[in-house]
C-alpha cells in the first residue's frame, strides 16, 4: 500500500466515470452529491438506514434530536435523488447495508464507498459482504482507516472514550482483515490531515487483478505530489504534533505513523 499526498477531493479526479456506484452510510448526502457530480454514475445506489429503527445496532446510541436529524436528511436525500439530472439515476434505499446488498446482483459495482458504522464488525462485514457484488477490477472505498482516538476535526486524542487499542485500531484492523479474507489488496491511503483536517481513507482493488483499480492506483502515484510505501498497512498509526506557542486545539497537527 502507498500512502498519497492527495486528499479525497483530489483523488476523485482519478476514478472512472459513468460507472454504477453505491454508497453504504449516507446521512446529510454530502459525500453522495460528490460523488454524483464528479463521476457522473449510471446509477448511485444511497443506502442508510437512516435511524428506521429506534433500538437496533447503531440506532440505540442515538439521541432522539440525532434521529430526529437523521429522518430530516433521509428526506432530503430523498427529495434531492429525484429532482434535475438525478432523476432515475439514484436510487435511496433505507435499509441497513447488509439487508440492502440482496437486492443487487454478484460483479455489479464499480465504486462502493463504506462510511457506515466505525466499529469493527460493522466495518469489516459491510466490506465483505460488498466484496463479491465488485467488479473484477472495481474499487472498494473504505472511510475513516485510523486509529479512532485522534479527533482530528477536534485537533485532539481522545484519553478514554473508545476502550481499549483494539477497539481504537477496529477501523485499521478491519480494512485489513477484509483485504486478508476476501482477497482483496489495499492499494492506497490518503492523506488529508492538513488539507481538509479529515482521517484517511483506503482504495482497495481485488489483489493480482490488473484492472481499473491497479490502473486508478497508477494515476494517483504519478500525480501526487508524493507517495510512500508501506509494506505492512497493519501499521498504520496517527502523531499529534503540538506546536510551540499553540494557543487552540485547532493548532494541533497530525501526520500519519508506521509503528
Ligand atoms: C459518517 S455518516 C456517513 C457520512 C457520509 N458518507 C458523508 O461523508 O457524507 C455514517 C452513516 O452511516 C449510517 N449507518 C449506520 N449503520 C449503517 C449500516 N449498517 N448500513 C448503512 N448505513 C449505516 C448512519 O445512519 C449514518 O448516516
Amino acid at each position: 500500500m502507498f500512502i498519497i499526498g492527495f486528499n479525497f477531493d483530489e483523488v476523485i479526479k482519478f476514478l472512472p466515470r459513468g460507472g454504477v456506484i453505491a454508497e453504504l452510510g449516507v446521512k446529510r448526502g454530502r459525500n453522495a452529491r460528490k460523488l454524483f457530480h464528479e463521476l457522473s454514475p449510471e446509477k448511485l445506489y444511497l443506502v442508510d438506514p437512516w435511524a428506521m429503527d429506534e433500538d437496533v445496532g447503531y440506532a440505540g446510541r442515538l439521541t432522539e434530536s440525532d434521529r430526529s436529524a437523521l429522518v430530516d436528511y433521509h428526506r432530503e436525500v430523498l427529495e434531492w435523488g429525484k429532482s434535475g439530472d438525478r432523476d432515475g439515476r439514484v436510487e435511496v434505499i433505507r435499509d441497513y447495508a447488509i439487508p440492502a446488498s440482496h437486492q443487487f446482483p454478484d460483479k455489479y459495482f464499480d465504486i462502493v464507498y463504506v462510511d457506515t458504522l466505525d466499529s469493527y464488525d460493522g466495518f469489516y462485514n459491510d466490506l465483505c459482504t460488498y466484496a463479491p457484488k465488485m467488479k473484477d477490477d472495481g474499487i472498494i472505498i473504505g472511510d475513516d482507516f485510523y486509529d479512532l482516538r485522534f479527533r482530528v476535526n477536534k485537533g485532539s486524542v481522545r484519553k478514554d472514550g473508545v476502550g481499549d487499542e483494539e477497539t481504537s485500531l477496529c477501523m485499521i484492523n478491519a480494512a485489513n482483515d477484509f483485504a486478508r479474507d476476501c482477497g482483496w489488496e489495499l492499494l492506497v491511503m490518503t492523506d488529508e490531515y492538513k488539507s481538509i483536517r479529515r482521517p484517511p481513507r483506503f482504495l482497495a482493488g481485488k489483489k493480482d487483478f490488473n484492472g481499473v483499480a491497479h490502473k486508478v492506483r497508477d494515476k494517483l502515484l504519478r500525480n501526487a505530489p508524493w507517495a510512500i510505501e508501506v509494506d505492512d498497512p497493519r501499521r498504520v498509526r496517527q502523531t499529534m504534533v503540538v506546536p510551540k506557542g499553540a494557543t487552540s486545539p485547532m493548532d494541533n497537527l497530525f501526520f500519519t505513523r508506521i509503528v
